[in-house]
C-alpha cells in the first residue's frame, strides 16, 4: 500500500504536469480530428484525468477535497481551450478557403443524365424564322383563341362560303375558336399598324383532322409585306430566296393557280423535291414527290384589296403579299419524315436523330 501522503503528491504533480501542457498540446493540433483525438486523450474514459481520479482511493481525505477542486478547474480550463482551439481552427480553415485561388466558373458541370435538345418541330420553326428574319421580317405575336371575324371575316371567308368547310374548326362560346390558321396576325397586324410593314408569325393552329399527314393541332408561320407597288415578282423573290436558303442553293420553286380567299391571285407553291434531285440538278420523281419532281409546300398570293378595306387600309395606295406554310409539312419534306404523327408522339427513339 503506498504512503497516502505520496499518493496525493504524486497526483498533484501529474495534475500540474497536465495543466502546464494541455495548451500547447490542443495549439499542436493541426485539423479537427486531431484536436478531438488529444481532448479525448485527457477528458476521455480512459483518460489522463480520468487515470487520475482512479487513485484518489488513496488519497487521505483531508486531502481529497483540495484534489477535487483542483480537478474540477481543470476540467473546465481544458473544456473552454478546447473549444477556444476548435473555433481557431475553424477560422483558420475559412481564412484559407477565402484566400486560396477562386472556384474555376467555367470547369464543365457534371451531368448527372444526358442532355436534352430542341424539339424537332421547334428547330424546324427555328430555322424557318431565321431564314425570313434574315430576309427583313419581323415576328409578330397573336392569340390561339380567336374571334371569328379575325379568323374568317376580315380575311373574306362570307358566312357558310365552302372555303370555311377545308378548315373545319374548333369553336369554344361566343363566337370564338381556336384559330384555323396563323393568317389571323395579317388582320391583327395591319388593324394595329400603319403600312408599310413587314411580318412573319409562327403559331400554333388547330382543325378537325387527323391522319398520316394531318395532326388536329398543328404549327405555321404566316408571312407578309405591304407596301407601294408590290407584285407577284416580289413574292416570287422572296419565295425563292426562302428556298435556297432553307432547302439548298439551287432548288427551284413554281407558283401554280390556287383560291384562297384573302389573296388574288392565289397560288400553291412546289418545290424541287429534294429526295430525288439529280447530280444535274433535275429530278428523277420518286414516290415522295408522286413522280412529279415537285413538292408543295405553301399557299400565297397578293393581299386581297378587300382585306386592306376590312383593315381600314387603302388598297388603291397600298398593296401586299402573304403566303402561310405548315412547319411540320416543311420539316417532313426537309427531313424526309414519312408520318406527321412521329412529330407527336414523342418516341425518344425518333427524337434522338434530330
Ligand atoms: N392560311 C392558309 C391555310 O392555312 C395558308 C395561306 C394561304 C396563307 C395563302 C396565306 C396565303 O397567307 O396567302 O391553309
Amino acid at each position: 500500500m503506498p504512503d497516502p501522503a505520496d499518493a496525493a503528491a504524486s497526483i498533484e504533480r501529474s495534475l500540474s504536469t497536465l495543466r502546464a501542457t494541455f495548451r500547447q498540446r490542443f495549439e499542436a493540433a493541426a485539423t479537427e480530428q486531431l484536436l478531438r483525438d488529444e481532448n479525448a486523450k485527457i477528458l476521455g474514459k480512459s483518460g489522463e484525468l480520468k487515470a487520475v481520479l482512479n487513485q484518489m482511493g488513496s488519497v487521505p481525505a483531508e486531502s481529497r477535497k483540495a484534489i477535487g477542486t483542483i480537478v474540477n478547474t481543470l476540467r473546465q480550463e481544458v473544456e473552454a481551450a478546447f473549444d477556444a482551439q476548435l473555433q481557431a481552427l475553424s477560422r483558420k480553415q475559412r481564412d484559407a478557403e477565402l484566400n486560396a485561388a477562386p472556384f474555376d466558373l467555367s470547369l464543365p458541370a457534371r451531368s448527372p443524365s444526358p442532355l436534352g435538345h430542341a424539339h424537332p418541330i421547334s428547330k424546324v420553326r427555328d430555322e424557318i424564322v431565321d431564314v425570313l428574319v434574315s430576309l427583313g421580317f419581323a415576328v409578330h405575336d397573336g392569340p390561339e383563341v380567336e374571334i371569328a371575324d379575325n379568323n374568317f371575316t376580315k380575311l373574306g371567308f362570307p358566312a357558310d362560303h365552302p372555303a370555311t368547310d377545308m378548315q373545319d374548326s374548333f369553336w369554344t362560346t361566343g363566337g370564338l375558336l381556336l384559330r384555323t390558321h396563323t393568317s389571323n396576325i395579317q388582320i391583327r397586324a395591319m388593324m394595329s399598324h400603319k403600312p408599310p410593314m413587314a411580318f412573319i408569325a409562327p403559331g400554333v393552329v388547330y382543325r378537325r383532322d387527323d391522319d398520316a399527314t394531318h395532326s388536329p393541332m398543328f404549327h405555321q408561320i404566316e408571312c407578309f409585306l405591304v407596301d407601294r407597288n408590290v407584285t407577284l415578282a416580289n413574292l416570287r423573290g422572296v419565295l425563292s430566296e426562302f428556298a435556297e436558303r432553307y432547302f439548298g442553293s439551287g432548288t427551284p420553286v413554281r407558283l401554280r393557280p390556287s383560291y384562297f380567299p384573302f389573296v388574288e391571285p392565289g397560288a400553291e407553291v412546289d418545290v424541287g423535291c429534294p429526295f430525288c434531285k439529280q447530280p444535274d440538278g433535275t429530278r428523277a420523281g420518286c414516290s415522295v414527290c408522286k413522280r412529279t419532281g415537285w413538292i408543295e409546300i405553301l399557299g400565297c398570293g397578293l393581299i386581297h384589296p378587300v382585306v386592306f378595306e376590312h383593315c381600314g387600309i387603302d388598297p388603291e395606295q397600298w398593296t401586299g403579299f402573304a403566303f402561310g406554310m405548315g412547319v411540320e409539312r416543311v420539316g417532313m419534306i426537309k427531313y424526309g419524315i414519312p408520318d406527321v404523327r412521329l412529330l407527336f408522339e414523342n418516341d425518344p427513339r425518333f427524337l434522338e436523330q434530330f
